[in-house]
C-alpha cells in the first residue's frame, strides 16, 4: 500500500498511546506500509525542544506533530502521532489540514492511569512538584467524534491493535 494516512492518537500520560503506537508499527510494515511515529515525549526531545506544558506551548507541539505528519502522509508515508493532543480545536485543526486523518481515542479513567503511573509522574503531579499535569490540573477534553475509541482499561493490546487495523480496512487505508 502507498496510500498515506495520518493515525492520530489522542489519550490521558499512561494511557496507552505509545504502547499501542508501537505495537501498530511491525502489523502496518507486515501489510506493506512505510511507517513513521511521531511521539509527543520523543517530539519533545527534538523538534519541540523548549516547549512546556502550557496551552500556547501544547498547542505549538501539537500543530509542528501535524504540519510533519501531514509532510509524511501526502507522500505515502502512515504517520502515527501519540501525543495527549488534550485541546479538540487543535485536532480538528490539525484534521482540517489532511483528508486521511483517523482519530483514536486511548481511553482510560484518570484513575487507571494514575494507578499505572508509568513515569511516576502523577504522584509527582498529585504532590504539586508538577503544575499543570493534564487530568489532575490541566485540562483533558475527550474527543468529540474519534473514528476508535481503544478502552485499555478493558482490552489486551492485541485486542486494541486489531481492532484499529479492522478499521483501517473497512475505511480502505491498508
Ligand atoms: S501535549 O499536551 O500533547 O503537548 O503533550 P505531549 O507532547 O504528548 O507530552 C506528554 C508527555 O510529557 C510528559 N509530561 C506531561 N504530560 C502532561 N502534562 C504535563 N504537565 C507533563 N509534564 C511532562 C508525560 O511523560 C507525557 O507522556 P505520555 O506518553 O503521554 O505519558
Ligand atoms: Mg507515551
Amino acid at each position: 500500500m502507498d496510500k498515506g494516512f495520518i493515525l492520530w492518537f489522542t489519550g490521558l500520560s499512561g494511557s496507552g498511546k505509545t504502547t499501542i503506537s508501537k505495537a501498530l508499527e511491525p502489523e502496518l510494515k507486515a501489510r506493506g506500509c512505510k511507517v513513521e511515529i511521531l511521539d509527543g515525549d520523543v517530539v519533545r526531545t527534538n523538534l519541540s525542544k523548549g516547549l512546556g506544558f502550557s496551552k500556547a506551548d501544547r498547542d505549538t507541539n501539537i500543530l509542528r506533530i501535524g504540519f510533519v505528519a501531514n509532510l509524511l502522509s501526502r507522500n505515502g508515508v502512515v504517520a502515527i502521532t501519540a501525543a495527549i493532543s488534550p485541546y479538540q480545536a487543535i485536532r480538528d485543526e490539525v484534521r482540517a489540514m489532511e483528508s486521511n486523518f483517523v482519530e483514536v481515542y486511548v481511553k482510560a479513567p484518570l484513575e487507571v492511569c494514575e494507578a499505572r503511573d508509568i513515569k511516576g509522574l502523577y504522584a509527582k503531579a498529585r504532590k504539586g512538584e508538577i503544575k499543570g499535569f493534564t487530568g489532575i490540573d490541566d485540562p483533558y477534553e475527550e474527543p468529540i467524534n474519534p473514528e476508535i475509541i481503544c478502552y485499555t482499561d478493558q482490552e489486551s493490546l492485541q485486542e486494541s491493535v486489531t481492532k484499529i487495523l479492522g478499521k483501517l480496512e473497512e475505511l480502505g487505508y491498508i
